[in-house]
């Protein structure tokens, strides 16, 4: 990693190495621990992942809203927002998908420590990209969450004309059409959206948690 900084006594700005070294992790003094037991539930990642339309954001909301009103703790981070916001300077090369979910696993981490029961719903494309999240985070509190969907369908619902607009070459790298979805081999849970309705998937990712003791 590199940081652009001016060096005492040089001209203008230079790249120079950041020293992984001299960086010092410091824990706090209330821990996660102590926070799940204030909440009355433990914290967790539930990592949904799969095709544009296929109802990830849908599913995520409703989970959310189904756990807030039990009073658990819980919050959503989504695609096209966090795409806004803490992520506007990525696209989608293979290499800024990877950093835009590096960068939300970091994110989910830091809101599981909290206490939080941090529910994603990004299309997540690269297996490889998704099992780094789960390698960061304690055995376990990984949850991922196949959203299946046929392309068929998801092109059938198009809920926001972006399949139309890849298949008429507006678009490019678009996911299913000409850039890799590499499906979960072995997700803890697999929900598809062609049979379920939407509360039906949220209740399977309810039921999981409560037997796995999240709830
Ligand atoms: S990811 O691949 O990096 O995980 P992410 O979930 O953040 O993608 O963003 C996907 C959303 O961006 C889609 O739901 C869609 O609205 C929009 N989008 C714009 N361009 C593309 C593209 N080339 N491929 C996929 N989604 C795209």
């Amino acid at each position: 990693m590199a940081l652009r900084t001016k060096k005492p006594g040089a001209a203008s700005d230079e790249i120079i190495p950041l020293q992984r070294k001299d960086l010092f992790w410091t824990d706090g003094q209330i821990n996660r621990a102590e926070r799940e037991r204030r909440n009355k539930h433990r914290s967790c990642i539930i990592w949904l992942t799969g095709l544009s339309g296929a109802g990830k954001s849908t599913i995520a909301q409703e989970l959310e809203k189904f756990l807030f009103a039990q009073d658990y703790q819980v919050v959503v981070l989504d695609g096209d927002n966090v795409r806004h916001g803490l992520n506007k300077d990525l696209g989608f090369s293979q290499e800024d998908r990877d950093e835009n979910i590096r960068r939300i696993g970091e994110t989910a981490k830091l809101l599981m420590e909290a206490g939080i029961i941090a529910i994603t719903a990004f299309i997540s494309p690269y297996a490889k990209t998704r099992d780094r999240v789960r390698e960061i985070v304690p055995e376990g509190d990984f949850i991922e969450v196949h959203i299946e969907c046929s392309l068929d369908e998801c092109e059938r619902r198009d809920a926001k004309g972006l399949y139309k607009k890849a298949r008429a070459g507006l678009i490019k790298n678009f996911t299913g059409i000409d850039d890799p979805f590499e499906a979960p081999e072995h997700p803890e849970i697999t929900i598809n959206t062609e049979k379920l309705t939407i509360e039906q998937s949220a209740k399977t990712i309810v039921h999981f948690l409560s037997s796995r003791g999240y709830l």
